[in-house]
């Protein structure tokens, strides 16, 4: 019988982006930070992390982000406010967020040069076992979450997961794009993998998307420290080196995903999951229906 894979414990999030497609509200506030509905961005990741089993948050920073930190920490004066004046609900939507104690740790990337260098800056907290990468600038949402359909996967054939949707043509330059192989179900085998392609160069249409399991095997190719599209580290061209040296899968999840790293998927997002909201999504609805397009 084929051994099961070691487990995934720690989740890798890199949040040293610049966020300059959202200037000048990025100026002071890390889009991480930016709200969908009433929660940041940055903690839908935590928790679809925590839904799949993750132990460890491991936040890779920069500049200008303490208060993600302040964020994922107690804030004792405002929790004893609200518990003053029994708002209670308020408080465990607080309390709620928290990870345990222990359960982050921030280590800066010190350089934005590239997502490869983000999640490399990370090797010391991540050691010598699996891990998963979530961007949160991308949002999924689904029953169960992302990185739980990818964890499936990962239970059967180990190796490298990723998460990957069909783009149109015209969009496979923004991604790291894949050649295709046998379907396994959810499972797509990952033959190879190009960053950022001209549309006529491009294996197929099917992009790889924020959500990663890898093995710590990548570090040792990060560590080449090679600058590719871009000019940047590109995580990609690593993983497309460990390409049949361990079992490699895309999973096309069946969440929706929504980039909010970009303004219109962010308003994108925020209607969405407001509108499916009942405390909310019926007054909007109205209003909608009332806007003049
Ligand atoms: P993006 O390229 O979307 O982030 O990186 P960005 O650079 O902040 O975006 P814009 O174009 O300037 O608005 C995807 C993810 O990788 C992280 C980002 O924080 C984001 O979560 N990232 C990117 C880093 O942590 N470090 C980097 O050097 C680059």
């Amino acid at each position: 019988m084929a051994r099961k894979p070691q487990p995934v414990r720690k989740a890798v999030l890199p949040v040293a982006g610049m966020g300059t497609r959202f200037l000048p509200a990025t100026k002071a506030v890390p889009k991480e930070m930016l709200p969908v509905v009433d929660k940041p961005v940055v903690q839908y990741a935590v928790e679809e992390a925590r839904e799949a089993g993750i132990e460890q948050f491991i936040f890779v920073t920069g500049r200008g982000k303490a208060i993600i930190e302040d964020h994922f920490d107690h804030a004792y004066e405002l929790e004893m406010l609200l518990k003053s004046r029994d708002k209670t609900s308020e408080l465990n939507s607080l309390l709620e967020g928290l990870p345990v104690t222990g359960a982050v740790s921030f280590t800066r990337q010190q350089k934005p040069l590239g997502l490869g260098h983000a999640v490399w800056s990370a090797r010391h907290l991540v050691g010598d076992e699996p891990f998963a990468v979530l961007l949160p600038d991308d949002l999924m949402v689904g029953t169960p979450g992302g990185l739980s359909q990818m964890m499936d996967v990962y239970n059967d054939a180990g190796g490298v997961v990723v998460a990957a949707e069909e783009k149109p043509l015209e969009e496979v330059k923004r991604y790291g794009v894949i050649s295709p192989g046998e379907i396994k179900g959810k499972a797509v085998e990952v033959k190879d993998v190009v960053e950022k392609p001209k549309p006529s160069k491009a294996p197929s249409r099917l992009c790889i998307i924020g959500r990663y399991i890898l093995q710590p095997e990548i570090f040792v190719e990060l560590d080449r420290k090679e600058a590719g599209a871009g000019g940047e580290i590109q995580l990609t061209d690593s993983m497309a080196r460990l390409i049949g040296r361990v079992p490699f899968h895309a999973v096309k999840t069946d969440c929706a995903r929504y980039d909010c790293g970009d303004k219109v998927g962010f308003l994108q997002a925020n209607i969405a999951l407001a509108l499916a909201r009942p405390d909310i999504g019926p007054a909007l609805k109205d209003i909608l229906r009332r806007v003049p397009l």
